[in-house]
């Protein structure tokens, strides 16, 4: 692909070989400079402050992509002032068989829920081209905590003045678990982070914990509930929750009077991935293994629905006089991007594919910022 730079997660390794030996590319080179200091450009034109903490500006990398302190490290260097520390569990957790990364050409430029390519199939395969959308196909993978603790308290430490790690972590279902326990599993991670030293958390309810193509954000009952235990174990510190796109205002107001108004949640994390079936070629299933005819989109064909979840939470915010904070995501490939979730509402945004690919992203939009 030789319009894009080395990416700093190389899709061509497993999973363990990036966490072992990435990040790659610039963030590599960041990583090496002796200087705790991020590289690159200030803003004055910067809000200085997210869910009370100062931010030089709110932009930065959402959960997933920075798999250990190495890679939130090079992320703070390279300018990302905002990066969320992978999602941890409280056991460790296997990763899917590679391949993990392929990219998606789907036939219209937006994807939204419920659009019918997205049950027919979307063209999968290694050819990463413009507009760049993937899909990523990791189940959470997580290490024990023995071994994410010492290591998220790394990364915390490693933040430069004006910016921010945040953790990221979620429950875990197993055969015949209850639901109080279910609940109790996600206490138990709340509590591991926040003894990392922890300013703030982010709880991931968009992934498919639930059964096959069901999500925990799927049943806002059920995340009032946990939000509400969490909240308990964790005091003033903020949650942030993830949240998938929910196509209803309904469903999207339930969540948030089970949540926000009860004062559990502080922010909304949204979007993640945009399931779809993802077919080779031929119609084939593009990868390998039972449990895998579908994975989530994300990139550049989800931002049109990243814009349209922003627009409908700050719609809702003003509507019934609550003040959380929305943390813009999907699609959010260079300036523009920035700008046009700003506008839609976002207090912060995070960009995980155009990141990836775009070592220099956080530089290019302080640049622009700086020009206006
Ligand atoms: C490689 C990769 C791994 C991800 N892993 C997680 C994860 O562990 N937890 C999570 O909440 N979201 C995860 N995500 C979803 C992103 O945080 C984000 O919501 C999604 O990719 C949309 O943003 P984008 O269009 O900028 O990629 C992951 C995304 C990528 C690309």
């Amino acid at each position: 692909m030789a319009e894009y730079a080395e990416p700093f997660y190389d899709v061509n390794l497993s999973y363990a070989e990036n966490y072992e030996r990435g990040p790659f590319g610039a963030f590599a080179g960041a990583l090496a400079e002796q200087s705790s200091q991020p590289t690159g450009l200030s803003t004055s034109k910067s809000d200085a402050n997210f869910l009370g903490f100062p931010v030089n500006l709110p932009f930065g990398i959402p959960a997933g992509p920075l798999l250990n302190s190495r890679f939130t490290t090079a992320a703070f260097r390279m300018g990302f002032d905002l990066a969320v520390y992978k999602t941890v569990r409280t056991r460790a957790w296997d990763c899917n068989p590679f391949p993990n990364v392929l990219s998606v050409h789907p036939r219209t430029s937006a994807l939204t829920p419920g659009d019918a390519e997205l049950d027919e199939g979307v063209l999968a395969d290694g050819h990463f081209e413009r507009p760049l959308s993937i899909s990523n196909s990791f189940g959470v993978p997580s290490r024990d905590p023995d071994e994410w603790q010492p290591d998220m308290r790394a990364a915390i430490a490693a933040a430069g003045s004006g910016q921010l790690l945040i953790p990221s972590f979620q429950g875990s279902r197993h055969e015949g678990m209850t639901t109080s326990e279910y609940i109790a599993d996600h206490v138990t991670a709340a509590k591991l982070v926040r003894e990392t030293g922890a300013q703030l958390m982010e709880m991931n309810t968009s992934c498919p914990n639930e059964g096959r193509n069901r999500l925990l954000c799927d049943d806002p009952r059920l995340v009032g509930e946990i939000t509400q235990a969490v909240k308990n174990e964790i005091g003033d510190m903020p949650l942030i929750i993830k949240l998938a796109y929910l196509p209803s205002d309904e469903a999207l107001e339930r969540m948030v009077r089970e949540t926000a108004s009860h004062g559990s949640v502080q922010a909304f994390a949204t979007i993640n991935t945009v399931s779809a079936k993802l077919v080779d070629r031929k119609g084939n299933q593009a990868l390998p293994g039972e449990g895998r005819e579908r994975s989530g989109v994300c990139g550049s064909a989800i931002r049109s629905a990243g814009l349209d979840m922003v627009r409908r939470l700050a719609d809702m915010r003003e509507r019934l006089g609550l003040d959380f904070a929305i943390i813009g995501i999907g699609g959010v490939m260079g300036p523009a991007d920035y700008q046009a979730y700003r506008s839609a509402g976002a207090n912060a945004v995070m960009s995980a594919t155009g990141a990836m690919w775009d070592c220099e992203l956080a530089h290019r939009i302080k640049g622009e910022l700086v020009q206006q």
